[in-house]
């Protein structure tokens, strides 16, 4: 059947082996070089770029039409390959051009706002506002084609392990993930609403009490809070349940999955997972997900450097630091600036203490007022610090300095160039707390959700250590970013109201929100547990960006807006009256 539009090939496909075939393209105008006698355009499809050749000598009408041609007008055209006298090595296509024949103008375009190239000089606002010129351009093609290729791959994956992808409602009931909802008015029920999902988790639970054994879903999730490069209000998880399993079962199926990715995606072989206790994260890295592509453990220096007469460490709760490496001929100035990244709000120190092991293996620390060539030795041996080696020490309140050596951390991996992006250190941190104190609202919230399963030897200490009581709960880490979280969830109706009353839940509140659960917990619920991977940030790990944005085709800005389509946006008075909504005045 003849088709105007026909395309016997694409823009990505031709070499040297075509020359001489008849041809036929379509595609956007990439550039075009008018020269006089001859007029170069570079047809521009999702396969790759093709150089058009129009000759005022050997067809002047057509090359006249092609000289009128602007940027992202979309041609079909049909041509003979022809090899190129100036051959370009770094395009698939650059030893051929097409001299045009035949051509047909398909559409015009007006002139596009940015420069569709790799590299750009469209600002964010603007690529975002005309995202569908964007995702023309090349690197962020590639980054939605690595997003389809995972996904395919973690079908693949879930389907050779009998796993069943199952869809489940996107309007339903607030589930207590710990964010705020999104909520969706309801027209028929008025005064009620929907909540968006914040994840399929009380669904895919039901879904094992209905006996389906292994559950996935690629699934959007909705989430109603603050924005960062890794957080979008609606983001993709692949969430997954199984049922009559243990925490080691979940674990070793889905560390064969992310090693499945690896493999199958980026050809990298992943070794057995290393795991470590939350405990020991917050101990050694000051953090529930550390970055363990290099070592900077915490050292903790209370014990040695308390009762010497210097009042920061004296009156802290933790003094603690980590060694850097290579780092004891940091100058005045760069100390002076790690002391001003420590004391950023959001990094929450109030100065900092070092310690220079220089590489004549003499000590020089910043406080050497107060400890003497003894003492500074005994710092030194904590760190098991060699010449050249720099310590950092922060001192104050357990969890707060923890918190800010973290950072400094982090820092001082970054400008010692140890996180290299394309090295990549996966982490189980196991036994995460079941509960943490709010202090706004007075109460036990679930660290993970409510549903999570309490370790039975901790079961005995709900009411009295309740701090204390560690979940059969699990995150994955790579690179320093959580990528999943899980865990083995009550299947037991007793011991799922007591959670519900620690959490601060009436009876009848629990029974109001979560009755459908509970419920379903008497016609036999299995041992099941599961976990959730953040799919928008596991494609922007394997891709090797921060932001998650670029990995979606469609992201919101940091104020939750889509500038491209205007929204949120007001809703008609007739829409507002249907829903019995009435505005408060501004
Ligand atoms: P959790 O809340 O830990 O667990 O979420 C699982 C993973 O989802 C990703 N994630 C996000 N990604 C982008 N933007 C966001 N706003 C965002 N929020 C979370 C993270 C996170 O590790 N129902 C449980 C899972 C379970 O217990 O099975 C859950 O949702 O990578």
């Amino acid at each position: 059947m003849h088709s105007t539009y026909l395309r016997t090939t694409t823009c990505g496909d031709l070499t040297a082996a075509n020359i001489n075939q008849t041809i036929s393209l379509s595609g956007w105008v990439a550039r075009s070089r008018d020269l006089g006698g001859m007029t170069f355009i570079d047809l521009r499809d999702r396969y790759g770029i093709t150089q058009l050749v129009f000759n005022m000598e050997t067809n002047a009408p057509l090359c006249e039409i092609a000289r009128t041609i602007g940027r992202e007008f979309v041609l079909n055209i049909k041509g003979i390959v022809t090899e190129r006298s100036n051959k370009n090595p770094n395009m698939a296509t650059g030893d051929i051009e097409i001299v045009v024949s035949e051509l047909n103008i398909l559409n015009t375009s007006k002139l596009p706002p940015f420069t569709i190239e790799d590299t750009t000089d469209g600002g964010e606002e603007m690529r975002m506002k005309y995202r569908y010129l964007d995702l023309r351009r090349e690197p962020v093609r590639k980054n939605l084609q690595l997003r389809h290729k995972m996904a395919r791959e973690v079908r693949n994956f879930m389907d050779s392990m009998d796993f069943i992808e199952v869809e489940t409602p996107v309007l339903i009931k607030s589930t207590p993930e710990g964010a705020r909802d999104f909520v969706v008015p309801s027209r028929m029920n008025q005064g009620e609403f929907y909540a968006l999902p914040q994840s399929p988790q009380t669904f895919k639970q039901l879904l094992m009490v209905a006996g389906f054994d292994r559950y996935y879903q690629i699934v959007k999730c909705f989430r109603d809070e603050d924005l960062r490069a890794d957080r979008q209000p609606e983001f993709t998880q692949i969430d997954c349940e199984m049922a009559f399993v243990e925490q080691e079962d979940v674990l070793v199926v889905f560390e064969g999955l992310v090693q499945h990715l690896f493999l199958a995606v980026k050809g990298i072989t992943i070794e057995k997972m290393p795991r470590m206790t939350y405990h020991h994260a917050m101990t050694l890295y000051g953090n529930d997900k550390p970055d363990i592509r290099f070592g900077m453990q915490f050292v903790e220096l209370t014990a040695i450097t308390q009762g010497k007469g210097f009042k920061v460490f004296d009156e802290a709760e933790l003094v603690v630091g980590i060694c850097v490496s290579g780092a004891a001929d940091y100058t005045r100035k760069q100390l002076d600036e790690l002391t001003d990244f420590v004391k950023r709000p959001q990094v929450g120190a109030t100065g900092m203490i070092y310690l220079r092991h220089n590489t004549d293996g003499t000590l020089k620390s910043s406080v050497d007022k107060f400890f003497n060539e003894d003492e500074l030795n005994k710092w030194s041996a904590a760190f098991d610090s060699k010449p050249g080696d720099l310590i950092l020490v922060l001192a104050g309140t357990a969890a707060k300095t923890r918190k800010a050596l973290s950072e400094l951390r982090l820092e001082m991996g970054n400008r010692m160039n140890l996180r290299d992006k394309n090295t990549f250190a996966p982490l189980w941190v196991l036994d995460f707390p079941s509960f943490e104190w709010n202090e706004d609202s007075k109460r036990w919230h679930a660290m993970h959700h409510p549903f999570t399963s309490p370790k039975p030897e901790d079961i005995p200490q709900l009411d009295t250590e309740t701090g204390n009581v560690r979940a059969n709960a699990y995150d994955l880490v790579i690179n320093g970013v959580e990528i999943g979280g899980g865990s083995i969830r009550i299947h037991n109706k007793e011991l799922q109201a007591k959670i519900f009353k620690i959490l601060g839940f009436s009876e009848e509140d629990a029974q109001a929100q979560f009755g459908f659960l509970m419920n379903a917990f008497e016609y036999g619920a299995p041992p099941h547990g599961g976990i959730a991977f953040g799919f928008d940030r596991l494609v922007s790990l394997f891709g090797g960006s921060d932001s998650i944005r670029d990995y979606i085709a469609f992201p919101k800005n940091n104020s939750g807006r889509d500038v491209m389509i205007d929204a949120p946006s007001t809703i008609s008075e007739m829409q507002l009256k249907e829903l019995a909504i009435q505005l408060r005045d501004k």
